[in-house]
């Protein structure tokens, strides 16, 4: 790997390279991955950022039918079989020869000199030889000869498990418009953290900065922001706290459980904290919260946030929310559970998660949320609520866990949650809220709102 002071000296197809080899080889994110060497290379001009981020995030969107195409050309070996600086300088270069715009030669020089000097002459032969070959493709043709499952799948770079299991619940149509939305950028929203500053002023002084912000029905403090000349988090505004980015659709979640200004509320599953700080901007500080996490280095980045956004009045605790810490007689006015989950519906933002996701992770996943949920059904005092959302696609993260926890809770029902910017959920939970990158134009999201009666009535 490069070390901090060579930046300057390799190209950002090389940099994107790297960062993909980071992210195949370590468990993190891609973003924590484009993070962690973006730190360690000291970048601090955004354009170069924003070249690499963007080169890297479009490539991890398409890796499937990317390698489809390596491995159609390359002989005798694969895309797997390759080292991992050389795999990825391939998928790199395949990217921009395939849907880029820049020339497409120029991508194949750029890659074999840096195998060259990374590697060997061979295999900087080799990626040459592989990446005339691609320039030379037609991948509608290729598409186009393969049998309709791979066809689905490799035109909307999908995993086919994925793909199927959206068609199911979508249909034909919508399925395709889901992936189509998912290969896109997504649509940047911001929260103006009053806790800090008005909204009014904050907008006059970001359009004064040339960003054309649109405000989003129902929710005051949301604006959806056009990319100015440069990015939002670039800007001074950002950098005092006054606004932060968080999508519609999460934002929705904090206004539905709609707290009180002297609420008690337990969020359950607290870190990075987008959720637990706008609870709190939303109560003016005022009330209570306990935000919590299990994972140390997460609560830690909670707190970072909380205490840079202002927030006074929550408390964070280091904890498994498997087995709460508290006594046997607390209650409290709400409850918010917004678990780990399969994040099938953000696949936008978080690409990576199409190669990484299966069935059995979800089954797993599954199993953590119920329990998450029933933990949490225990400290609500009757007449509080729990707000359920997950950013996942599939029912059983969602419409199956509610109805379950109903037919054995049957102290709780739902309510309808409110303000409804979704659309209603599947399977007739109608008072529950689907929102879809290609319907609302936010991140996929399922939002439940449980009540608890003040009286149990069979
Ligand atoms: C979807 S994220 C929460 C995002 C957060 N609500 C927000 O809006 O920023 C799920 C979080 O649950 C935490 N978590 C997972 N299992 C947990 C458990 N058993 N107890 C407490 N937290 C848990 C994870 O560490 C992760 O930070």
């Amino acid at each position: 790997m490069p070390g901090k002071s060579q930046l300057s000296e390799i190209s950002r197809e090389e940099a994107a390279a790297e960062v993909l080899s980071l992210w195949e080889e370590s468990h993190y994110s891609l973003r924590t991955a484009m993070g962690q060497l973006a730190k360690e290379w000291k970048i601090t001009d955004w354009r170069i950022r924003t070249a690499i981020h963007s080169l890297v995030f479009e490539t991890v969107r398409r890796l499937n039918t990317i390698d489809y195409v390596l491995n159609s050309v390359l002989e005798k070996t694969t895309v797997t079989d390759l080292d991992s600086l050389t795999r990825n300088t391939l998928r790199i270069a395949a990217y921009l020869i395939l849907f880029g715009e820049g020339i497409p030669a120029l991508a194949t020089n750029e890659a074999v000199s840096i195998i060259k000097r990374r590697r060997n002459k061979r295999l900087a032969g080799l990626g040459n030889a592989v990446l005339r070959k691609v320039q030379q493709t037609d991948l509608n043709t290729i598409i186009q000869m393969t049998s309709i499952e791979e066809k689905n799948t490799l035109q909307y770079s999908a995993p086919q498990w994925l793909f199927e299991y959206a068609e199911q619940l979508l249909g034909f149509h919508e399925v395709r418009e889901f992936f189509s939305a998912s290969l896109q950028s997504p649509s940047l929203y911001i929260r103006i953290n009053t806790l800090h500053n008005k909204a009014e002023s904050t907008i006059e002084r970001l359009e004064k900065q040339e960003f054309q912000c649109t405000p989003t029905p129902h929710l005051p403090e949301i604006y959806k922001v056009q990319r100015g000349t440069q990015p939002v988090i670039q800007t001074n505004l950002y950098a005092q706290n006054t606004i932060y980015v968080q999508s519609l659709a999460s934002a929705l979640v904090s206004r539905i459980l709609n707290p009180k200004r002297e609420s008690i509320i337990v969020d359950l599953c607290a870190a990075p904290g987008s959720k637990t700080s706008h609870l709190a901007q939303l109560m003016e500080n005022h009330g209570n919260i306990i935000a919590i996490d299990n994972i140390p280095v997460r609560t830690q980045e909670l707190k970072r946030n909380l205490t840079r956004l202002g927030v006074r009045n929550t408390h964070i605790l280091l904890a498994n929310s498997f087995k709460l810490p508290f006594r046997k007689d607390f209650q409290v006015d709400s409850v918010l559970v917004d678990p780990p989950c399969s994040n099938t519906g953000v696949i936008q933002t978080r690409p990576e998660v199409k190669w990484t996701m299966t069935p059995e992770l979800v089954r797993r996943l599954t199993k953590v949320q119920k329990n998450l949920l029933q933990t949490g059904s225990q400290i609500v005092a009757p007449d509080g609520h729990i707000v359920y959302s997950t950013c996942s696609i599939t029912l059983d993260e969602n419409e199956h866990l509610i109805r379950e926890f109903l037919d054995t809770n049957k102290d709780y029902e739902l309510v309808p949650t409110k303000p409804l910017l979704g659309s209603p959920a599947f399977e007739e939970l109608v008072y529950c809220q689907r929102l879809f990158p290609h319907k609302q134009d936010t991140e996929g999201f399922f939002i439940a709102k449980l009540h608890k009666k003040l009286e149990l009535n069979h």
